[in-house]
């Protein structure tokens, strides 16, 4: 499981993360929702090890980050798969290329076994037959497939995403939030997701995070989102009229 224990982090006076702890879930999609600026990128980028935080502690499993040896970070390194906004793919590379891009990496595997893994993978996010295509010439929802398997590639144990929905119409945003999901229980990943969007939230979030002006407001699961009397989350939930219309219509 990884938990994070009061983390506090500042750039220059910045106050971006004030002491936030959270367990996550593991085999489940646990999603961080919050405004823009709200500190959900800085958080994911402190869990995975490219912050240091200034106070608190993140453990994985009984091991805690910061104290880990430089070789064990290196392994650590190879048990996370992430999507990262704009998909960060490799523009030279085709899809079949970048997704066994991981596996030349990190792996010990033989050509063979590589070849089988990637298309594995590809199956899996639906993408068979894209393989000899290149990034520029796919949709951005297949962009974000490519970004998916190749996180997967390695067969993570914990999958990160930051807004894996940016850029997407909200069909294929259900599409990719779903396949996440599948990923999610299928392979038995503890998976961390940052969104704004609250279709993912009602969608996917086995376990919700939400965060304001770097502090946990709330947490919860999906189902009790819509019930919350917390003042932060109603205010989020249901900023638009249309919404609050909805819900007052529901309670009569
Ligand atoms: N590398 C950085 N250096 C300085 N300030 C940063 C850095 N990254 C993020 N910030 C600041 O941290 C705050 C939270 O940003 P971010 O985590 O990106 O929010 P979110 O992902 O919720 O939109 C913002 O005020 C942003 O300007
Ligand atoms: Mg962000």
């Amino acid at each position: 499981m990884i938990q994070v224990k009061g983390i506090h982090k500042q750039f220059g006076d910045n106050q971006v993360l004030k002491g936030i702890d959270v367990d996550f879930i593991p085999g489940k999609t646990n999603l961080i929702i919050g405004r823009s600026g709200s500190g959900k990128t800085v958080f994911l980028k402190t869990i995975l090890g490219l912050y240091d935080p200034d106070q608190g502690s993140i453990h994985y499993g009984d091991e805690i980050l910061g104290q880990m040896t430089k070789e064990r970070r290196k392994l650590l390194r190879q048990e996370l798969g992430m999507v990262f906004q704009g998909g960060a793919l490799f523009d030279s590379m085709s899809v079949a290329a970048n997704i066994r891009f991981p596996l030349d990496m990190f792996s010990n595997m033989t050509e063979h076994q590589k070849d089988e893994r990637v298309s594995f993978v590809m199956d899996r996010v639906r993408l068979q037959g894209s393989g000899d295509m290149f990034p520029a010439e796919i949709s951005g929802g297949m962009q974000k497939r490519v970004s998916i398997a190749r996180a997967i590639s390695m067969n993570p144990k914990y999958l990160f995403c930051d807004e894996p929905n940016s850029g997407l119409d909200p069909e294929t945003a259900i599409v990719i939030d779903q396949l996440i999901q599948e990923l999610t229980h299928e392979f038995n990943m503890t998976t961390i997701v940052n969104t704004h969007d609250m279709n993912s939230v009602l969608e996917i979030g086995d376990h919700v995070v939400f965060m304001k002006d770097g502090y946990k407001v709330w947490e919860g699961t999906n189902n009790e989102v819509l019930g919350s009397t917390n003042a932060d989350v109603e205010e989020y939930v249901f900023k638009s009229k249309l919404f609050k219309q909805v819900r007052a219509a529901l309670r009569k």
